[in-house]
């Protein structure tokens, strides 16, 4: 989606069949983001983003370019969304929501009835007042948020980890067994379209806790009770390992005639180890049909809820670690070597002082293709807009661009800002991309505030 949107906000009549071609047979070097390879083979690829972090030029550069699914990290919990009872706020949500779908990114709601993360008025709230608050708080959102997911996460984490497949003993259980099912059809009522998913963790293997939340999930079919979907976080570190019979399980939830998603994942560890079990996750997720997707729970490490565990698929300066270029060889793309672990290989341009900003680009190039990374700098006044001008060599043509609009895909192309970047504080900065067929650019760009 992202990538068919892109292009056809950027490339002129003559180069679309091009591109058409490009985007419905992908070759080797189109698959070249984490994204495009998950498309190429008919999956998603997102991750965990938080609103705060977008004035990272670093931070949104990787989320542009990688990721075809966002997941509010914590934005859309019910302490972020309902503050005081019946009061609601949806600025830092909306944010995501917004800039996800200005980039022709899909967004998973996350989440509507939990037991953590409550606003402290709930928390302390018990019985029907409790159970009618829920009911409220799943309305409002849900209706807020209507036609524009992908998905709710309408329940999260409600099993317990003990071994005997019982519920989470929590507020929202001690209103009644029922909960979860009243939670599904409130969502369904406010919300049509968005696909309604049970989330939990340590259900990535069959055990005690995925068999409960299994029988629940064939139960509610049985019975006309709305869900669509079963997220699977799939935290996965020493203590809970990735089990030999992850895909087994995806698949016996699929065979329910719900999808399945990977939702919160991130793998402890470094190295080879952690590439390699980041690439069996995506084997099994490639395996079963229903899985649509998988998301990653943060970008960089260092973005990470578990940053010491160092596992996520960007290090801290935001590199590909060697799990990136696994999980791309997983979904069956090719890594091209200026992709893989060490951008800073790559070309860069000397700057161009022009009016009022600068312009640099470092280019990660392949044969027949190549990726630019455009970092717009402004001098010692602020800036409101900006322009940048590149010229492309003979024979290239922009296929694909992010957080900018591009006077055209070939010869001398004008990037222009967008409504979420144009704004750059005095010697401040913010970045931009495209992605090309040809020969990467070289020499300098101009910069002119506008
Ligand atoms: C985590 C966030 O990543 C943290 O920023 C926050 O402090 C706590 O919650 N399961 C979930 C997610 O469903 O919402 C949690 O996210 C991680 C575990």
């Amino acid at each position: 989606m992202r990538r068919t949107h892109a292009i056809l906000s950027v490339l002129t009549a003559g180069a679309l069949a091009a591109a058409a071609v490009l985007t419905l047979s992908p070759s080797a070097n189109a698959a070249t983001t984490l994204g495009s390879a998950a498309s190429a083979k008919g999956k998603y690829f997102g991750t965990a983003a938080a609103a705060y972090k977008f004035s990272d030029s670093v931070y949104t550069g990787l989320l542009d370019r990688e990721f075809t699914m966002v997941t509010p990290e914590n934005e859309m919990k019910w302490d972020a969304t309902e503050p005081s009872q019946n009061s609601f706020s949806y600025s830092s949500a909306d944010t995501i929501v917004n800039r996800a779908k200005a980039n022709g990114q899909r967004v998973r709601g996350h989440a509507l009835a939990w037991h953590s993360q409550q606003p402290g008025w709930a928390s302390s709230l018990s019985g029907t007042a409790l159970r009618n608050a829920m009911v409220n708080h799943i309305t409002n959102v849900a209706t807020h948020y209507k036609g524009q997911l992908y998905a709710w996460d309408v329940v999260n984490e409600a099993f317990s980890d003990n071994g005997d497949g019982s519920r989470r003993s929590s507020n929202l259980q001690q209103t009644g067994n029922d909960w979860i099912e009243v939670a599904f059809k409130t969502a369904r009522a406010a919300d049509s379209t968005a696909k309604l998913c049970y989330n939990d963790y340590n259900t990535d293997g069959v055990n005690a806790k995925s068999t409960a939340i299994y029988n629940m999930v064939k139960d509610f079919l049985a019975r006309g009770v709305p869900i669509d979907c079963v997220g699977f976080q799939s935290h996965i570190n020493s203590a809970s390992p990735l089990p030999s019979d992850y895909q087994a399980n995806l698949q016996r939830f699929a065979d329910l005639g719900v999808e399945v998603q990977i939702t919160e994942l991130d793998i402890a560890g470094s190295g080879t180890t952690q590439a390699n079990t980041y690439a069996n996750v995506v084997k099994a997720c490639l395996a079963v049909t229903k899985c649509t997707g998988i998301t990653v729970w943060g970008i960089r490490d260092s973005d990470s809820w578990r940053s010491g565990d160092t596992p996520l698929l960007f290090d801290n300066s935001g590199n590909p670690k060697a799990a990136y270029n696994s999980v791309i060889s997983a979904f069956g793309a090719t890594t091209s070597p200026s992709t893989s672990v060490s951008p800073s290989a790559s070309t860069s341009s000397p700057p161009n002082t022009g009016g009022g900003c600068t312009a640099t680009f470092s280019n990660n190039a392949w044969t027949g293709g190549f990726v630019t990374t455009v970092t717009v700098k402004a001098g010692s006044t602020a800036l409101s807009g900006w322009k940048v001008g590149i010229t492309l060599p003979s024979g290239a043509a922009i296929t694909n661009s992010w957080s900018t609009t591009a006077s055209g895909s070939s010869g001398a192309v004008t990037f222009s800002n967008v409504s979420y970047n144009g704004s750059v504080a005095a010697g401040a900065s913010t970045s931009f991309g495209f992605q090309g067929t040809g020969s990467a650019p070289s020499g300098t760009a101009s910069c002119t505030a506008s």
